[in-house]
């Protein structure tokens, strides 16, 4: 019996193809096809900039950056999310201040966040969690009148739509993930967005070392001594290579069809978990999700998660225990401000199911058959 995994990347010929061109070209740093997925991503988006980056981890870091986030500062998060959330405030010298999450969405609301919010707020990072669109708006509504930014978190919602647009379409700084987890991949890789050219700029140059002029100008430029670079702050080497861009171009092509295969098996989950009390994730009034965490929260009635994934594991089914809880890890242990009890139950009672683009039907069955079985 062959193990149902819970993700595997829709990867194909076309991507390797891509990668060769990239290596082949003799170009595999930062170069043309970095600025060419900038650009079809800004344009997937219908936003004016887009800046890529070698993880969503670096995007966070360069986009608290450029909301002027610093020592001293409170950036408020939800804890139900990948520790990376939080740790891009703590690198930039900020704390994070927890707060808990709806219980529907596992997403930030203004009711969550509105008594967290202090004379020291300088940015809200509102995820999309697990691809679920966050409801922005009201986020910003409440957070901009105080000078603070809202941040998305768009890591897992590449392909997710937020009140008719592309998630992160709207938003004054947007961080993505192109992980394997993730729908979109470049392996590893991530993309900062924006509205504001000047900060775009800030932020080109602070992925690159801090450098007025990128190696790619200096390069086009061939040399000569006005195209000389200065380093007027401190920057990062968070430079996405060319082989990924080219994968990424591709894989961009093809998110569309992720989204719709990913959507349609989760619809077909729902009808198969009918009646064992199980909830599986939906569609918010305000948007779609991708389905890039096909999360469940189990009945109260059934055994503990572990006890869960235990018994799937037994039967080939690769699933993974619900979205972590950073304030329970130990770099942020006993920092919550407020109780968190929906981000506790969600952490403790939920998990991910297999789903990816190749799943089929009778293996979607198979998982099916067997968390019946653990649910007893
Ligand atoms: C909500 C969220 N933010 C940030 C990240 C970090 O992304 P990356 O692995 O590209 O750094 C992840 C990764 O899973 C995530 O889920």
């Amino acid at each position: 019996m062959s193990t149902i995994p819970v993700m595997i990347p829709w990867l194909g010929e076309e991507e390797a193809l891509a990668a060769a061109e990239a290596v082949r070209s003799g170009w595999v740093a930062q170069g043309p096809r970095v600025a060419e997925f900038e650009r079809a991503f800004a344009e997937h988006l219908g936003v004016p900039h887009a800046v890529a980056v070698s993880s969503c981890t670096t995007a966070l870091h360069l986009a608290l950056i450029g909301a002027g986030v610093g020592p001293g500062d409170e950036v408020v998060v939800p804890s139900l999310s990948f520790v990376a959330t939080a740790n891009a405030v703590t690198y930039v010298g900020a704390v994070p201040v927890f707060a808990d999450v709806d219980a529907t969405t596992g997403n930030l609301t203004p009711a969550t966040v509105e008594p967290l919010l202090t004379g020291r707020t300088r940015a809200v990072i509102a995820v999309d969690q697990g691809g679920v669109p966050v409801d922005l708006d009201g986020l910003r509504e409440l957070v901009e009148p105080r000078g603070a930014t809202v941040v998305e978190d768009a890591a897992c919602a590449a392909g997710s739509v937020y009140r008719g647009l592309p998630v992160g379409g709207t938003a004054a700084l947007a961080a993505y993930s192109f992980h394997p987890r993730k729908l979109l991949t470049t392996g590893e890789g991530g993309m900062v967005t924006c509205r504001d050219g000047a900060l775009a700029a800030r932020l080109r140059r602070l992925r690159e070392h801090g450098m007025s002029v990128s190696a790619a100008d200096r390069h086009a430029a061939k040399g000569g001594a006005g195209r000389l670079e200065t380093y007027d702050e401190i920057g990062f080497n968070y430079r996405m290579t060319d082989i990924q861009a080219a994968i990424g171009l591709v894989q961009l092509r093809k998110l569309p069809a992720m989204v719709a295969r990913r959507r349609e098996r989760a619809e077909r989950y729902r009808e198969l978990l009918a009646g064992t009390g199980a909830r599986l994730v939906a569609d918010p009034v305000h948007g779609s999700t991708n389905y890039q965490s096909c999360w469940l929260l189990l009945p109260d009635t059934a055994p503990d998660s572990r006890t869960v994934l235990d018994a799937l594991a037994a039967e080939g089914v690769s699933a993974r225990r619900g979205i972590m809880a950073a304030h329970l890890e130990a770099p942020y242990k006993g920092t919550a401000r407020v109780p968190l009890p929906v981000t506790e139950l969600l952490t403790r009672r939920s998990l991910i199911l297999p789903l990816y683009h190749a799943l089929t039907e009778r293996q979607q069955d198979r998982v099916v058959d067997a968390l019946r079985a653990a649910l007893g």
